[in-house]
């Protein structure tokens, strides 16, 4: 059945790729992008190949920007739009954790209260939540982003949990991916050395973190975001969506042996 998605964070990567994916299959997209620039780029690609993708802009910490989802009527709403800071709790400015929460977690929920003010008059429709699996296991300097994703992924834990109580069609669920390249990683790991100088605790040990990080991604991440894409468009489509969507599957079942293991 044709279904009309709304997605944040449509300018590259998961958001992107998931617009293309679920167009491809015949739903109608509304690709949402924290510029405006993003929004005439993708617009003008979509046209270019005949896709059914709408644009426009959403910095989903905007309320005035938030408030234009009230003009659609739509099926699932897929909070893909995510930000990270890195570097040690011990000494990250709190603004940079602050901005973290506020697009990973407030804006996000921000915009899901919004679109389920639609979804519960109908009695129909799925918030999806992009976490990460950092929000199971958390990562060291990426505490900041870590502590977001936590913080999602128990509260939609929560969220689907009450949604079931009064009515059994509307449904919310967690995508969880695991590291892929999507250039999200490097970026994030890249924001605490503009701002760590002498006076770090780490200072000495700089370089080592910095090819640490380098060598754990190039070593973990998945060059292509399909196997994510795919769960993803899986979850879209559902009827009865499961608590979570994971990939790839060995990174999700290293997660959960670490948690059986304490960690
Ligand atoms: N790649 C991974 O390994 C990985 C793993 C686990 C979870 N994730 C999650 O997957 C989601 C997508 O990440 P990605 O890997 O595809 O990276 P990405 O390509 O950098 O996508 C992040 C998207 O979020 C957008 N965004 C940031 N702040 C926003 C705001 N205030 N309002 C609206 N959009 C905003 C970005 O827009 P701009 O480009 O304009 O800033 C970008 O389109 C994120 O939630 C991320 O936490 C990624």
């Amino acid at each position: 059945m044709k279904k009309t998605i709304l997605i944040t964070g449509c300018s590259s990567g998961f958001g992107r790729d998931s617009a293309i994916a679920l167009a491809k299959r015949g739903h109608h997209i509304i690709a949402t992008t924290r510029t405006e620039e993003s929004a005439q780029e993708l617009a003008a690609f979509a046209k270019q190949k005949n896709l059914d993708i709408e644009t426009f802009k959403l910095d989903i910490t905007q309320d005035a920007d938030r408030q234009k989802i009230a003009n659609y009527d739509i099926d699932v709403l897929l909070n893909n739009a995510g930000t990270g800071e890195s570097g040690s709790l011990a000494e990250i400015p709190l603004e940079k954790i602050r901005h973290d929460f506020e697009v990973n977690v407030f804006g996000s929920i921000a915009l899901a209260q919004l679109a389920l003010k639609k979804m519960m008059a109908k009695d129909r429709g799925t918030v999806l939540f992009v976490s990460s699996l950092a929000g199971r296991i958390a990562m060291p300097f990426l505490g900041s982003y870590s502590m977001t994703k936590f913080a999602l992924c128990g509260g939609v834990d929560v969220l689907r949990k009450e949604i079931y109580r009064v009515t059994k069609n509307v449904h919310i669920a967690l995508i969880e991916p695991g590291a892929y390249h999507t250039g999200f990683n490097q970026r994030n790991v890249a924001k605490q050395y503009k701002w760590m100088d002498e006076t770090s605790y780490f200072s000495d040990i700089k370089d080592v973190l910095k090819k640490d990080e380098e060598q754990y991604f190039q070593q973990m991440e998945i060059k292509s975001t399909k196997s994510m894409v795919d769960k993803i468009v899986q979850a879209c489509e559902a009827k009865n969506p499961k608590l979570r969507y994971v990939a790839p599957w060995w990174q999700g079942l290293g997660v959960q042996i670490m948690r059986i293991f304490g960690k």
